[in-house]
């Protein structure tokens, strides 16, 4: 497979850790229902899943953020919850409600059973990837994505999100970790084939968001959560014709394991709100580059109050770049998804806000 060579690899040097004219910046759920493009092709496809699984709507809406904002990468429209999905855990989104599976591991019986998804069942996953890269026609890198192991393991235990204590997969990991184990670890081989399927079909960057991490006691969150990102991790082809897929790992609430997650065979940390980027920074030291973490309700907020947020969250990080090779950089990005009530113009000042601000810090 050949595609047109890169206009704007900010986004990829920044991952690496090579300098930048400014900081580089993409939106966690930047393809979403706060667009009302988005939410018009929607309807057209009649549910998520529709949209997920046909090609040329996934490409679309994949695209819509870009042509509005000048973004620094794209990422593939999908869903985390299409690998329980192809495992045979019956997957649907009713309409307000969040992710429902139908299947949910809830015995000793359904645990042995589950496999390894047959990938050809996420085929239209890996098609959506080649469709998109070919339509970015080079404009801007193309990031694919996984749940960890333990966030998908939270939604295939309990069928579906949790309203607050993730009782269910909770009362399994205390009670029967053998079964948690397995399942772990079956997700782990799921997950690194899948990434590795994404970066066959052209993705050139991989994240794996570990959105319940941060729901995990500590010592827990190592045992079940860590331990089996690195199992992925480990798996996950560094480099795809001679070029380095930066890897990214982003656990939310995961800030006060920032140095033990250092320890992963990752390039770059994504961190949520609560973390300051300064302090981060040095905890973590120069060896990754960090994601984040403006709080996404400060969207909500007049632009001027956007703007002087985003030049707060890139004066935390402080002066990006120390020198040729040495780190750390940062890629600027919300600390969780995009609210669905977000005003489009707002995300305007935003953007325009951290490229004008970073490349302003690199000048002084
Ligand atoms: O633009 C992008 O970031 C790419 C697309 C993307 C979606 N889901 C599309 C989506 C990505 C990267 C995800 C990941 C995802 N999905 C995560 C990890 C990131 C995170 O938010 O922590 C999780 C936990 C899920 C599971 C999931 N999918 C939930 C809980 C929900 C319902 C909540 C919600 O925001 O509606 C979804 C549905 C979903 N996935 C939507 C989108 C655009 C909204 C569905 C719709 O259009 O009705």
């Amino acid at each position: 497979m050949t595609f047109a060579p890169l206009a704007n690899d900010t986004f990829l040097r920044a991952c690496l850790r090579q300098a930048t004219d400014y900081t580089p910046l993409w939106l966690m759920r930047q393809a979403g229902r706060y667009l009302p493009e988005y939410k018009a092709t929607r309807a057209r496809a009649g549910s998520f899943m529709g949209l997920a699984t046909n090609v040329q709507y996934a490409t679309e809406v994949t695209l819509q953020p870009l042509d509005r904002f000048p973004l620094d990468a794209a990422i593939l429209f999908s869903d985390i919850l299409t690998v329980p999905d192809a495992m045979g855990l019956g997957l649907s989104f009713a309409e307000g409600e969040g992710p429902k599976l139908a299947r949910p591991l809830r015995d000793e019986q359904s645990v042995a059973a589950l496999q390894v998804p047959d990938l050809e069942k996420l085929r239209y996953v890996f098609d959506a990837v080649t469709s998109i890269r070919r339509a970015l026609n080079g404009r801007v890198p193309l990031i694919g994505f996984s749940g960890s192991p333990w966030t998908l393991a939270c939604y295939m235990v309990e069928g579906g999100g949790s309203s607050d204590d993730w009782r269910g997969v909770k009362n399994m990991l205390y009670s029967r970790p053998d079964l948690m184990h397995r399942i772990l670890d079956v997700n782990a081989e799921a997950v690194a084939a899948y990434l590795n399927a994404q970066i066959a079909a052209g993705a050139q960057a991989v994240m794996v968001f570990d959105s319940w991490g941060g729901a995990l006691a500590d010592g827990a969150f190592q045992q079940f959560s860590l331990r089996y990102t690195q199992q992925v991790l480990a798996k996950v082809e560094r480099s795809r014709g001679g070029v380095t897929i930066p890897r990214i790992v982003f656990t939310k609430g995961g800030g006060l394991w920032l140095q033990e997650m250092e320890k992963l065979d990752c390039d770059v940390l994504g961190v949520d709100w609560t973390v300051n980027l300064g302090r981060a920074r040095a905890l973590v030291g120069g060896s990754k580059a960090l994601q984040g973490n403006l709080d996404p309700a400060v969207l909500f907020a007049p632009p001027e109050q956007v703007a002087a947020e985003a030049r707060r969250v890139l004066d935390d990080f402080g002066t990006p770049h120390a020198g040729p090779g040495t780190g750390p950089t940062h890629v600027f990005n919300l600390g969780h998804g995009i609210s669905q009530h977000t005003p489009p113009e707002h995300v305007h000042a935003l953007v325009e806000a951290v490229h004008t601000h970073s490349a302003r810090l690199r000048a002084s």
